[in-house]
């Protein structure tokens, strides 16, 4: 199903997302245009609430956008029947969290090799092994997470999330549960990917130094894009990051409750015709 050919990873067109109805509306997507470029390393920041989770899971094919278009890896998301979408969640993209989410009664090696079991196929030993060793814990195959430390675990979880060499690695909050030192060397780990093997890695963080290891940063506030930039350091990031932080803390009728508008022209289908909205925002194009 993924072609990891695709010059963009992930495309979003004018991509929606309300939960709720009537006055309890919250639009946590508003109108979000981007491209992921493949073997490209993004982090998403913004405020708490301000949509990076959506994001995340309407990219993935976790959750269905109320409006507008996912593209992965060249597949049109929206027209998927849900096992179709299954699929895709199962070989097409990987995901890690911030709570690891191992399943503590297998091993290291028995949690790599779950996403093959969950395919039907037989485990590859020597490819679940290999999976563990480039995270660094070829010795710790036979070890259950509650042997490992929280950075091994993430690892492992990184790990489970490649082995089924998916189109794009999709990171919320991954070294939110992690001490500074630990949390680095995973950042070093998903930077690896990226250069070693040519990765798609999107990350949602709050933390400016783990900014610093993606290619670009996209923020958003109030379920919007505000800014996409390239080469920012931590402190930069940081300083970004307070002055939308600030705005997002000044009561605003954005983003809370307002009406989802439907686009009137032929906004819902793929904008290949050059007939729909300006073309997604890559930073490898703004330089
Ligand atoms: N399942 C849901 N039901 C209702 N509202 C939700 C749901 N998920 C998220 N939201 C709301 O959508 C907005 C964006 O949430 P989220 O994407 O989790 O933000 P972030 O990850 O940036 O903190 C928030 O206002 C949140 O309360
Ligand atoms: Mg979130």
């Amino acid at each position: 199903m993924t072609n990891s050919a695709t010059p963009e990873a992930v495309q979003l067109w004018s991509v929606r997302r309300t939960y709720g109805s009537g006055d309890n509306a919250v639009t946590a997507l508003d109108g979000v245009t981007l491209a992921f470029p493949t073997g490209t390393f993004t982090a998403v920041m913004g405020p708490s609430g301000s949509g990076k989770s959506t994001l995340l899971h309407c990219a993935a094919g976790l959750d269905r956008p109320t409006d507008g278009t996912v593209v992965v890896a060249g597949t049109d998301l929206g027209p998927l029947s849900e096992h179709a979408l299954t699929l895709l969640r199962r070989d097409g993209v990987g995901f890690v969290f911030q709570s690891f989410n191992l399943v503590s009664a297998l091993t290291a090696e028995q949690n790599v090799a779950l996403p093959l079991r969950l395919a039907g196929r037989r485990p590859d030993r020597a490819r679940v092994l290999a999976g563990l060793a480039e995270v660094g814990l070829a010795d710790r195959a036979g070890h259950r997470p509650s042997e490992l430390s929280g950075g091994q675990q993430q690892r492992v979880a990184i790990a489970r999330a490649l082995v089924t060499r998916p189109a794009v690695l999709f990171a919320d909050e991954p070294t939110g549960a992690l001490d500074t030192v630990t949390s680095h060397e995973v950042l070093a780990l998903l930077r690896g990917t990226v250069d070693r093997h040519g990765q798609t890695v999107i990350m949602v963080t709050h933390d400016p130094a783990a900014a610093g290891y993606a290619d670009r940063v996209v923020f958003l506030a109030d379920g919007r894009v505000v800014d996409v930039v390239s080469g920012l350091d931590a402190e930069a990031v940081a300083t970004r990051m307070a002055r939308l932080e600030a705005t997002a803390a000044r009561p605003s009728p954005a983003g809370t409750g307002a009406p989802r508008r439907r686009p009137d022209g032929p906004g819902g289908s793929a904008p290949a015709d050059g007939s729909g909205p300006a073309a997604p925002v890559d930073a490898r194009r703004e330089a």
